[in-house]
């Protein structure tokens, strides 16, 4: 069945606190796995599911992300003239058609809810896509390509989800939902980082969304939620309250929590050894490292 989800919202407004003092001056977004910014994997991604609109909400101290979409003339040029092909080909990635890109402004940072709702007035009467940049997933089938096609069966709003370990619960969305065949779940209930040991299910929301239009008025409507924070969760929540379906999607493939520092690490390893460029030297640095480390003990 043809896609009709072709916009995605970024939110890229966050503090990024956990990355301090580094955010000072970087954006989270802009910081980079093996090579590439965080950034370039959501873009990456969100092209192999069909988007064509990027719809970012920044913040202020963000103008490195909107300055790397920029094409650079001055670079191309130079690597041209000095036959830098590969490279040219590299940056192309990196080059968005006018048009195609939008910044919208957060101008406090009072939520993933509220970052969501900046951008309103660009989704339009379809259902769009949600991309929070700091989860990275690696696998065969792009994450977001998985849900675009299995919401083209369910339709309602769909929530990546992975399992979690109990103590981890309260960091999360966690979704109350039902197997209903294959990756899909059909979700009774969810609630933003329950207190510990109140989770209804080990099975939490992470940084990918199709969401139908719905869930913006509801934005407009609800209050803030956990943390003081317009939460996107207790807008998707009203779906179910008012008898609307929402589907969680359990993806295929390995997520990495870049917006931690232990996961930015373990996805910056991942990834290395995954290079064919890099792989075998990587490692054999960390076969190393550990066998001094045992030696040591
Ligand atoms: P996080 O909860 O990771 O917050 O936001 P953060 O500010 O980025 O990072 P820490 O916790 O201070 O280290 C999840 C996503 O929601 C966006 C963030 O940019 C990130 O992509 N967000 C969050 C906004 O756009 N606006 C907000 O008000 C809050």
């Amino acid at each position: 069945m043809k896609s009709r989800i072709t916009k995605a919202i970024f939110p890229v407004a966050g503090l990024g606190t956990r990355f301090l003092p580094a955010t000072k001056a970087i954006p989270k977004e802009i910081m980079t796995l093996v090579d590439r910014p965080l950034i370039q994997y959501a873009i990456d991604e969100a092209r192999a599911a069909g988007i064509k609109e990027f719809i970012f909400v920044t913040s202020r101290g963000k103008s490195a992300l909107e300055d790397y979409f920029d094409i650079a003339p001055e670079l191309e040029t130079s690597l041209r003239q000095s036959g830098k092909h590969e490279l040219l080909e590299t940056l192309k990635s990196t080059n968005m058609e006018s048009g195609a890109i939008a910044y919208i402004r957060q101008h406090k940072a009072l939520g993933l809810g509220h970052a969501v709702w900046c951008a309103r007035r660009l989704v339009g009467n379809e259902p769009f896509a949600v991309m929070l940049p700091d989860d990275v997933i690696a696998g065969d089938k792009p994450c977001l390509q998985q849900m675009v096609e299995a919401h083209a069966e369910t339709g309602g709003c769909m929530v990546a989800a992975m399992e979690v370990p109990a103590s981890r619960t309260s960091a999360y969305g966690i979704l109350d939902s039902q197997d209903i065949g294959g990756r899909v779940v059909k979700v009774q209930g969810m609630v933003e980082k329950p207190a510990p040991g109140t989770a209804p299910s080990n099975l939490a929301v992470i940084g990918r969304y199709i969401l139908t239009p719905k869930i913006l008025r509801n934005l407009g409507q609800i209050d803030s939620g956990a943390g003081g924070e317009l939460q996107l969760t207790d807008a998707i929540a009203r779906e179910l309250t008012e008898g609307r379906d929402v589907f969680g999607y359990r993806f295929e493939g390995q997520r990495f929590d870049c917006g931690s520092k232990a996961g930015f690490l373990q996805a910056t390893v991942a990834f290395g050894l995954a290079r064919p460029d890099l792989g075998a030297e990587l490692s054999q640095y960390l076969s190393d490292v550990m066998s001094a480390r045992r030696a040591a003990e």
